[in-house]
C-alpha cells in the first residue's frame, strides 16, 4: 500500500479510493496527515461551492417517536423525556421568524411520529409554500409510506433527510430493534426516484462500529450519490442503553467529512450540531474540512431542550436570533461567507432538477 500522503493525493486527483485503501487511510493516519487531508477537502469544497456556507433553518416540531433506536434521547422507550408537540400553527409561526430572520431553508424535523397524518403534512407543506414559494422545504421525519413521500414532493416539500446511519446490516439491526436495514435502504431509493433531493449519511464511533463499516459507509454514500451528506459523532445519553459507552471523537469524524467531501465532491455536507457538541470549535473545524452548510436550531426555547438525541447539544437556552447571528460571526470568523439563498446541490441543479 502506498505512503499516506500518496493516498490522500490520489483520493483528491480521483475521487476516489477502495474499501481497503480506506481503511488503511484511516488507520495510519497521523496528526500531519490530517492537516493534509482537510487542506485537500477544503480546496475541493473550493472548486464546488466557493467560500460559501449554506444556513438552514432547522425547526424541531416533535420529539414523540415510535422507533426505539439504542443511540437515541428520545427513543420510544426513554419514558423520561417531557413530550412535546408543535401544532401546524406553531410551526407556520416558526417558518415566519425563521424567513424575517433570512432563512430561505426550513428543515422540519421530528421523532416518527404518526399524530401527523398525510393530511396534516400536506397541508402543512403546501402552506408553506404558498407563503413563501421561493423557500425549499426540507423533511426529516423518518419512515413513512412511499405513498406518503410522494404526496408530500407533490405538495411541494424539496428535500428529504434520511441518515441511513450505518451501512453494516449487522450493526444497523442491533442499533435500530424496530427497524429493518433493508427498509432503510429502500425509503432512500423511494425518495431520490421520486425526485426528492436526499440527505443520507452516518454516525462516527457507535459501539461495536468497525473501520471496515465506516469505509462502506463512504462506498455506500458514492453508490447512491445523495445530495447532502450528515455525518456526526455518536454522543452517548445517560437515558438509553448506550449510556456507558464511549462516543465517537472529533478527529475521526472531521476525517469522515473530509473524505465524503473527497469521493463525493458535489454533495452538500453539514457542519453538525453533535460535531459543535463535541468540541466548542467543532462546527468550524468541519467546514475547514470540507463542510459547506449549517443548520442553525430555530426551534421554540421553550422546548428546545426536550429534543435532546444526545445530551448537553448547544444552543439550548438561545432564541432563533441568537443562533442565527452567532452562527454568522464563526463562519465569518473561520474565514467564510454565509449564503442564505436556497442553497441546491451542483448535482441537482446541473441535471435541471430545479425547473420542476
Ligand atoms: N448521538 C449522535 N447523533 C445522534 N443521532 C441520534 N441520536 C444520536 C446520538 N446519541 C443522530 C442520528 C439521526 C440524527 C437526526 O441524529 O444519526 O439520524
Amino acid at each position: 500500500m502506498s505512503d499516506l500522503p500518496n493516498l490522500i493525493e490520489k483520493v483528491y486527483q480521483t475521487n476516489n479510493l477502495t474499501n481497503d485503501e480506506i481503511i488503511y487511510l484511516i488507520k495510519n493516519i497521523t496528526h500531519k496527515d490530517r492537516e493534509l487531508l482537510y487542506s485537500y477537502a477544503l480546496k475541493t469544497k473550493r472548486a464546488y461551492y466557493g467560500d460559501k456556507v449554506y444556513l438552514r433553518g432547522l425547526i424541531e416540531f416533535s420529539n414523540f417517536c415510535r422507533q426505539d433506536c439504542l443511540y437515541c434521547g428520545i427513543r420510544a422507550s426513554n419514558s423520561k423525556v417531557e413530550r412535546y408537540r408543535l401544532t401546524p400553527g406553531e410551526i407556520l409561526a416558526c417558518c415566519d421568524q425563521a424567513y424575517k430572520l433570512g432563512y430561505r431553508t426550513f428543515v422540519l424535523q421530528s421523532g416518527e411520529d404518526i399524530w401527523y397524518t398525510d393530511e396534516i403534512l400536506v397541508a402543512l407543506v403546501h402552506e408553506i409554500k404558498m407563503r413563501y414559494p421561493k423557500v425549499a422545504i426540507t423533511l426529516s421525519i423518518g419512515e413513512r409510506r412511499v405513498g406518503t413521500y410522494q404526496s408530500l414532493f407533490a405538495s411541494g416539500a424539496d428535500r428529504f433527510l434520511m441518515r441511513h446511519e450505518t451501512a453494516s446490516k449487522e450493526l444497523y439491526e442491533k442499533l435500530h430493534p424496530t427497524m429493518r436495514f433493508d427498509d432503510r435502504r429502500a425509503c432512500l431509493r423511494a425518495l431520490k426516484d421520486i425526485g426528492y433531493q436526499v440527505g443520507a449519511g452516518f454516525m462516527v464511533g457507535l459501539p461495536g462500529q468497525t473501520l471496515a463499516d465506516l469505509a462502506e459507509d463512504l462506498r455506500y454514500l458514492k453508490e447512491l450519490q445523495p445530495d447532502m451528506i450528515g455525518i456526526g459523532p455518536f454522543i452517548p445519553h445517560s437515558e438509553t442503553p448506550l449510556a456507558a459507552e464511549k462516543g465517537g471523537t472529533l478527529e475521526a469524524t472531521l476525517v469522515m467529512v473530509a473524505l465524503a467531501r473527497l469521493l463525493i465532491p458535489e454533495s452538500l455536507i453539514p457542519a453538525t450540531t453533535a460535531l459543535g457538541t463535541l468540541h466548542p470549535q467543532g462546527r468550524e473545524l468541519a467546514l475547514k474540512a470540507g463542510a459547506n452548510v449549517v443548520m442553525p436550531i430555530i426551534t421554540p426555547t421553550s422546548v428546545r431542550k426536550q429534543y435532546a438525541l444526545y445530551e448537553n447539544k448547544i444552543c439550548g437556552d438561545d432564541q432563533p436570533e441568537d443562533c442565527r447571528y452567532c452562527i454568522e460571526r464563526r463562519i465569518q470568523a473561520a474565514g467564510f461567507e454565509v449564503d442564505l439563498g436556497r442553497g441546491d446541490s451542483t448535482q441537482f441543479i446541473s441535471l435541471g432538477a430545479d425547473n420542476r
